[in-house]
């Protein structure tokens, strides 16, 4: 693998895939992200420039993604508007990133015979009750409840559909909730860390009883190597740590670290459609591809992370107060 393309590389997953990929493997990556929002160039702060090559622009756009396509080992289709809570206060990018950005990849993708893996959600599985003792497994069926959800289940529909009509080499990993550094503040750890920092109360939505499968990006990152390495064609990969919480316990997790009292803390509007809970039952990918996660602590890695956010206020300072303005006008 001399040459990969990572779309979305300057997000969260696809910055730290990038370092991940510059770390192991001797590969020359370029990166394609239109830096919406969500997008920080200083996440790929560290590549050496030799191994990297930056193109500003959209996977929709299918003139520039068949050029950067050509000649490619692998694509690691990334890119996404990621944010619930963006897609419903507007569900449309969603659908032109999400569905067509996806489509215009894969056409280029056949074009050229590149293999690609699809970065995908357990989203795409709706969600499981509280006290459902089964977990999502690549038999679960898709029941996306969300716009953001949909849009991920409509790409990995794609998809699959390319693979088996037109035969394109591709993978697809639905990985849980992923944490660490480089994430965007308006996701639920950077969130809640930087209002702390900045003297705010966290912002709990509902009774914070929802629960989330938490793994850390370094574990989500070797994990899509591992399924570009050994991956077999066509199929889909769950990822995920064991690392099951309910928001209330992250949260208690962050304020006890960074030295407040357990109830520093406010509750607010729940989010319309909130999923309840998301488990990930990763058999597949540690027997057959023999993946573990080597982050297993929570409490280390939010330790880690905390740490990342004090150390790197310039990274997340100029979207701050954007992000506060927009939720306070929803009452979170
Ligand atoms: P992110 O929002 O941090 O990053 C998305 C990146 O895509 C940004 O850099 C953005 O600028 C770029 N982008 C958006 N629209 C684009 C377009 N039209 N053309 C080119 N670039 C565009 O999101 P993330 O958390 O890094 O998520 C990346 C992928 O991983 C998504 O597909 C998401 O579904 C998946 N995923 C995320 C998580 C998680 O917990 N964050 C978990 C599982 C799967
Ligand atoms: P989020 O990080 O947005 O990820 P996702 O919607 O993909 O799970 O949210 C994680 C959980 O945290 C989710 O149940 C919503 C909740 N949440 C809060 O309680 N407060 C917040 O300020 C945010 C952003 C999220």
């Amino acid at each position: 693998m001399r040459a990969v393309l990572v779309t979305g590389g300057a997000g969260f997953i696809g910055s730290g895939l990038v370092h991940h990929l510059i770390a192991h493997t001797d590969a020359v990556v370029t990166v394609l992200d239109k830096l919406t929002g969500a997008g920080n160039r200083d996440s790929l702060t560290g590549v050496p420039d030799e191994r990297l090559r930056f193109v500003r622009g959209d996977v929709c756009d299918v003139a520039v993604v068949d050029e950067l396509v050509a000649g490619q080992d692998v694509v690691v289709h990334c890119a996404a508007e990621s944010h619930n809570d963006a897609a419903l206060r507007d569900p449309r990018p969603f659908v032109d990133t999400n569905i067509v950005g996806t489509a215009v990849v894969l056409e280029a993708c056949r074009r050229h015979d590149v293999r690609l893996h699809h970065v995908s959600t357990d989203e795409v599985f709706g969600d499981l009750a509280l006290d459902d003792p089964t977990r999502f497994t690549e038999a679960s069926p898709y029941r996306p409840s969300s716009p953001y959800a949909a849009s991920k289940a409509s790409a990995d529909h794609l998809v699959r559909a390319w693979v088996r009509s037109f035969g394109l080499r591709a993978t697809l990993s639905s990985c849980s909730n992923t944490y660490g550094p480089r994430q965007h503040v308006e996701k639920l750890i950077p969130r809640q860390v930087t209002n702390i920092l900045d003297g705010r109360r966290p912002r709990l939505y509902g009774s914070g009883a929802h629960v989330r499968d938490w793994i850390h990006v370094e574990d989500h990152s070797a994990a899509v190597l591992r399924i570009i390495e050994a991956g077999r064609i066509g199929e889909t990969y769950l990822v995920g740590a064991d690392g099951e919480h309910s928001n209330r316990e992250v949260l208690a997790m962050v304020l006890q670290l960074m030295g407040q009292s357990a109830d520093a803390f406010d509750h607010v509007r729940d989010r319309p459609g909130h999923d309840v809970r998301y488990a990930i039952d990763a058999t597949r990918l540690r027997h057959e591809l023999g993946w573990r996660p080597q982050h297993t602590d929570l409490e280390a890695g939010l330790s880690e992370t905390i740490t990342w956010y004090r150390e790197h206020e310039a990274w997340w300072r100029p979207h701050k107060a954007t992000v506060e303005q927009e939720y306070e006008r929803e009452g979170r």
